[in-house]
């Protein structure tokens, strides 16, 4: 079955850095679908090499247009990009984001036909208070973002536990199946169809092999191993 692998490069990398990144990849083209997420200002740079890759930007702004210094709408990058992140719970936390302007961005990125990762997470708090508590926070990420007018056939889950995110300690399998398997279940409860669920979370070349042999999951969302070009090449060439 195809496989996500993604990129979130997050705010790293200056104009030669990122050259020297693009040289560096080694992507075979295969089945899977590699989706890099650069910076914004990158995006151009992107789309012009010819790489066996799509293109996802790391955000979009919930409004249509208009007065919103610093933030780039949707049709902004439709014709370059084919995915976005939504969510991602470095902008939950440092920028605000709830779940409602959160569904304004999934419906910015339908209407100019970009499929959105919605990434979903719960802290280390909530883990620790036990597997019902996070499963009632992931619900109402999940519940209060979409509706009955979400495009479920345009859309993928990416659950990143907030504790897992940079610090090096993946989840572990069994909670990665546990929660992966939790949130199938909903998702088709709420939506009818069977939607691709991601892992993100410290994932690097010792784990990302068993990551992916989660039956649930259909794809991985890498943040700083996919700073190395080698190594996301590794990872994307042997998923
Ligand atoms: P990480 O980041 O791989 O560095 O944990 C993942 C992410 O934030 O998407």
């Amino acid at each position: 079955m195809k496989k996500y692998i993604v990129a979130n490069l997050k705010m790293n990398k200056n104009f030669d850095q990122f050259e020297n990144y693009l040289e560096n990849l080694n992507l075979k083209k295969n089945n899977n679908e590699i989706i890099i997420c650069p910076s914004n200002i990158f995006l151009e740079k992107i789309y012009k090499r010819d790489l066996p890759i799509s293109i996802g930007a790391q955000d979009v702004d919930h409004r249509v247009e208009g007065a919103a210094t610093g933030s780039t709408s949707a049709a902004q990058i439709k014709n370059i990009c084919d995915y976005t992140l939504v969510g991602h719970s470095e902008r939950r936390e440092t920028f605000s984001e709830n779940n409602f302007m959160i569904g304004e961005k999934l419906l910015r990125c339908w209407e100019n036909s970009i499929t959105p990762i919605l990434c979903v997470g719960e802290n280390l708090e909530i883990r620790k208070s036990g597997i019902k508590n996070v499963e009632n926070h992931l619900y109402s990420q999940i519940t209060q973002s979409l509706n009955d007018n979400s495009k479920f056939e345009k859309l993928i889950i990416a659950y990143e536990p907030i504790w897992a995110i940079g610090t090096g300690l993946s989840a572990s399998i069994k909670e990665v199946s546990e929660v992966s398997e939790m949130l199938k279940n909903k998702l088709l409860e709420i939506s009818n169809i069977e939607i691709s669920i991601l892992y993100g979370g410290s994932v690097n070349l010792s784990n990302y092999k068993e990551l992916l042999a989660v039956s649930s999951i259909s794809g991985l969302l890498i943040g700083s191993a996919s700073l190395d070009p080698k190594v996301f090449s590794e990872i994307s060439n042997n998923s």
